[in-house]
């Protein structure tokens, strides 16, 4: 199949959280399946080293294409420069994979992209984020046709790209493009893309679409919806998940959407890039370790201890979390859950960016005594550490679509202690591979972390059996990417009217 993914973020080049892990890894894994995949997304400044070396000398794969293309927006043309890289693989990249790495399309526009932030900075949202993703939406399509790349289905992700499903079957209606499938991916349903309703003729399309096209909800304007109304399937990122959109707890207002599509709701558990993400190769860790021989892991845990400026004791169990500091993720819970959970002999480090008033009490926290220390900012390698360095991991989400970190620590022995929601309930096996609570309270959380500590303090050999068991579980993308593939035919099948 051809496929274009259109997508807000994907790694190297630009990343705000496990979407860019997601796109920077699928379209690996349907390559490798024999696909013709092509990405196509911003050129944000983050990219830039990824495109051209210190000198300003294109790195090695990497080309810009000579006639910039041109993007309806706004009533006139806007030009963009093309940049064309390859996703390659992680983790060592092998001849033969290298040759499947998909070609990676930014699309670059000096007044849009060439900022700090991906989709805001310090003061917040950006203004004009309409204007950047129709950009890219649009650009989507334009290039395309600069290729003559007609795919058999276009793949969207989010709000940010969920105008490209309205264009086809509007505009592109009787083009060749328009007879492209499209799937679209709801990473996380509390970020839907509300714009003032006055900004929509900016995407070119009729006020008819408006009023008709399920875009409109309260008076303004919601990309989200329109791309559930318009595309020919929707998936989400876990199979709890797809069911909890389902409900007015979990749909953000949209759920009554999703019921409505019905059967054309899927949900695909994610994989982890297990190149990336290999505690035996990662290029990020002090030590290297398997489920064969844990000595690096104990390795990597004294050496966090050190980094973070804790005491260096094997004993303490340490207790990490890595995470956006957002509402979503229940930030609120663990600032409530640890005086609790501090009054135990334990250690916890935690890396994160977000909310200032979360940012603030971890600086303060990590100023005093020898068992809380924080890093606040965005850090990959530590991210790393931390996963390999941890005992436990906590994730006490108020919903999670999927969630990667837990999976990252259960690749790296490291047991998670998450809320029983979403991709969380689906990943993490109470008493097997991690600890599970339901309520939402910082003392459930606080309890749970309890029992955890007392696991680990009063039956290692019990620990150990479930740290191994964590480490042998498969969660690469081999099973997601297979059934992607089959929802991708699916799609086809509806829009070609071969089946209904
Ligand atoms: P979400 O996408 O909702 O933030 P996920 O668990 O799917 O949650 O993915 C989060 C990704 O972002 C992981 O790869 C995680 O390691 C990374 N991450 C989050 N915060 C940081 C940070 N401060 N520094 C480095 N990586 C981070
Ligand atoms: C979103 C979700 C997270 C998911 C990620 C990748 O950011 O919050 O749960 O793992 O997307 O699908």
């Amino acid at each position: 199949l051809k496929v274009l993914f259109a997508v807000s973020e994907c790694v190297p080049f630009a990343k705000t959280g496990g979407l860019a892990d997601v796109a920077g890894a699928l379209p690996l894994a349907l390559a490798a399946r024999g696909h013709d995949v092509r990405i196509v997304m911003p050129r944000y400044d983050s990219a830039i080293s990824h495109l051209v070396d210190a000198h300003g000398a294109l790195r090695p794969g990497v080309r810009r294409h000579e006639a910039p293309l041109g993007v309806p927006l706004g009533g006139h043309d806007v030009w963009t420069a093309v940049w064309e890289a390859r996703l390659a693989p992680r983790g060592g990249a092998e001849d033969s994979a290298a040759l499947l790495a998909p070609r990676v399309y930014l699309l670059e526009h000096g007044g849009f992209f060439d900022r700090d932030g991906v989709y805001g900075d310090t003061h917040g949202e950006f203004g004009d984020n309409l204007q950047r993703y129709t950009l890219l939406s649009r650009g989507a399509l334009s290039l395309c046709r600069a290729l003559s790349f007609w795919p058999d289905v276009i793949h969207v992700h989010d709000w940010q790209t969920s105008l490209l499903p309205v264009y086809l079957n509007t505009l592109e209606k009787d083009s060749q493009l328009g007879q492209a499938a499209s799937v679209l991916t709801i990473h996380n349903m509390g970020y839907q893309g509300w714009f003032d309703e006055h900004l929509f003729p900016l995407t070119g399309l009729g006020w008819d679409v408006y009023r008709k096209g399920g875009l409109s909800a309260h008076h303004r304007l919601n990309l989200l919806k329109g791309g559930l109304h318009h595309a020919t399937l929707i998936s989400t990122v876990s199979p709890r998940y797809a069911q909890e959109i389902k409900t007015s707890e979990g749909g953000e207002g949209l759920d009554w959407v999703l019921r409505a599509r019905g059967g054309d709701v899927m949900g695909i558990l994610n994989g982890i890039d297990d190149a990336a993400w290999n505690p035996a190769t990662d290029p990020h860790l002090p030590a290297h370790f398997s489920a064969d021989d844990l000595s690096g892991k104990a390795l990597s845990k004294a050496a966090l201890q050190r980094e973070m400026g804790l005491p260096e004791r094997a004993d303490v169990p340490l207790i990490g979390v890595v995470s956006r500091l957002a509402h979503q993720k229940g930030i609120d819970v663990i600032a409530g859950a640890l005086p609790q959970i501090l009054s135990h002999d334990v250690q916890v480090v935690v890396l994160g960016a977000g909310e200032g008033w979360a940012e603030a009490l971890f600086r303060r926290l990590s100023a005093s005594g020898d068992r809380f220390r924080a890093h606040i900012g965005m850090n990959e390698g530590l991210a790393h550490r931390i996963e390999a360095g941890a005992d436990l991991f906590m994730m006490p989400s108020r919903y999670e679509p999927c969630g990667l970190n837990q999976l990252y620590s259960q690749r790296y022995g490291t047991l998670p202690v998450v809320r029983a929601v979403g991709g969380l309930d689906d990943t993490v096996d109470t008493n097997l591979t991690g600890f599970k609570f339901d309520e939402l309270s910082p003392s459930a959380l606080a309890q749970t972390v309890a029992w955890a500590v007392h696991t680990y303090r009063t039956r290692p050999d019990h620990f150990r059996a479930m740290q191994l068991r964590a480490m042998h579980k498969q969660m690469g993308w081999g099973h997601a990417s297979r059934q992607y593939e089959a929802l991708y035919r699916l799609a086809v099948a509806r829009r070609r009217g071969t089946i209904t």
